[in-house]
Formats: C-alpha cells, structure tokens, sequence
C-alpha cells in the first residue's frame, strides 16, 4: 500500500543518500529511509552511506514521547527491606516459557538491588494509582511508606490495590546501550486489585483510557 500523501518521503535517488523529514514548526530531524524497490532490497550500485545519520536527542525524545504505555512498579525484596522503581519499559517477551522484561537504567541506584534479588514483581497500575507513579520515581529513602503490599513467592512486594502483578524469576540480563535488559520468568501472578482502567504515560504525563464506544 502506498505511504499516505502526507507522510511521504522525500526520497533522493540511489546513490544519493535517501532521507526523510518530518519538519514541525519548532521540530526537525533526518533520518535515514531503507531503500527499497517495490518490497525489494536494491542490488549494487546501490552502497550505503559511509556514515549514518543520526536523530538528535532532542527529536528522539520528542519521538519517544509519541508512544503511550502502561506504568508499571517493579518491586524486589532484599535484606534492607523493600526496593522499587517506576518504569514504562514494561514489555511481554514470550508466551512459553512465561516471559516478560524490563529496561533499567544503567545509572538506576535501585537496579542493583532488583539483580541482586534475583526476582521481581511487575505491578500494574490503576489510574488511580498515579501517585505511586511519582512516588517510585524520587529519589526518596523509603518509597514504601504509606503504602500497603504482600510478598509474593520471591518474597517481592505486590503493593496493594494494583491492576495486575506478575512474580518473576530473574532470568536473562542484556546490557543494551546505557540500559539492561532484564528479562524474568513468571512463577506467579494475579488480577485481584479492584477492576478499572489502567495508568497510562504519555508526553511526560500520566493518564486514564478513554475506550472508544462500540
Ligand atoms: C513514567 C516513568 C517511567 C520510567 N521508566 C523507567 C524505565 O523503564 N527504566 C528505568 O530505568 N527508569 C525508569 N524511570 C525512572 C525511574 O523510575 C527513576 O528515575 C529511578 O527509579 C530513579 O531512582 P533509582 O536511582 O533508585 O533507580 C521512569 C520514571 C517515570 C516517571
């Protein structure tokens, strides 16, 4: 299918370099358009540019901020009590075995502390939750006051209230540029919490579903 008319690229002919632009009235990037012909890589003479454009951080930001998600808090029990952290990172992996990730950041303080751990529950926000969202953000010394939980089987805290929860085994780490990958084995989970819509992120800021009416 033909790209629609107002988001066709500008495209340059082979062997000039290929771009897009998406210009906006504050925003610009470039980025580089795979060349093809009708679904088909291009033969030679076709080369590759030497070297590969790159979006800026600002634009790759902008763009990010483009795609919603859930908001999640990974919890995990240590020896000093408690640790967890808010992500949107959030992702499934594999359906058999039971596997679901996260990316921490390399810089996170709290990361260490899930690995040593060698489990983690994935909490699930409600919407009405967004204060948790905030609350597993700072950099505060104890994130759990105030708030309700329950160990699951790795001992990992399931804070009370939430949308859904998974108990994971840690299973796989993957460094992947400034952040890891951290992939855990689901040995038990749950939708006991009140049923209502989820958290959702998007452009910096937190939301509630609006299901379109069927
Ligand atoms: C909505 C939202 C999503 C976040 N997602 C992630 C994430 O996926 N991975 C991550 O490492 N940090 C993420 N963060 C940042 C961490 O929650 C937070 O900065 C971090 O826990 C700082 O404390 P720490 O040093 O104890 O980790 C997110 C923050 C917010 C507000």
């Amino acid at each position: 299918m033909p790209p629609a008319p107002d988001l066709a690229p500008t495209l340059g002919r082979p062997p000039f370099s290929t771009t897009t632009q998406r210009p906006t009235t504050t925003q610009r990037s470039t980025t580089t358009q795979r060349s093809t012909t009708k679904g088909h890589a291009m033969t030679p003479p076709w080369t590759p540019p030497s070297s590969a454009p790159s979006v800026s951080p600002t634009m790759f930001r902008h763009t990010l901020g483009r795609w919603a998600t859930g908001v999640a808090i990974i919890t995990a029990a240590t020896p000093d009590g408690p640790v967890g952290m808010t992500v949107t990172s959030f992702s499934s992996i594999s359906l058999e075995p039971p596997l679901v990730g996260f990316f921490a950041a390399s810089s996170s303080s709290t990361w260490p502390s899930i690995e040593s751990a060698g489990g983690y529950v994935v909490n699930v926000l409600g919407d009405d939750q967004h204060h948790l969202c905030g609350a597993f953000a700072q950099r505060a010394e104890d994130r759990f006051t105030d708030v309700g939980w329950s160990p699951a089987r790795t001992g990992a805290p399931v804070l009370e209230g939430v949308l859904a929860w998974m108990d994971c085994e840690l299973h796989q780490t993957v460094g992947m540029g400034d952040h890891v990958l951290a992939v855990g084995k689901v040995i038990d989970a749950g939708v006991d919490g009140p049923a209502r819509g989820p958290l959702l992120w998007y452009q910096r800021g937190t939301g509630a579903l609006r299901p379109h009416r069927v």
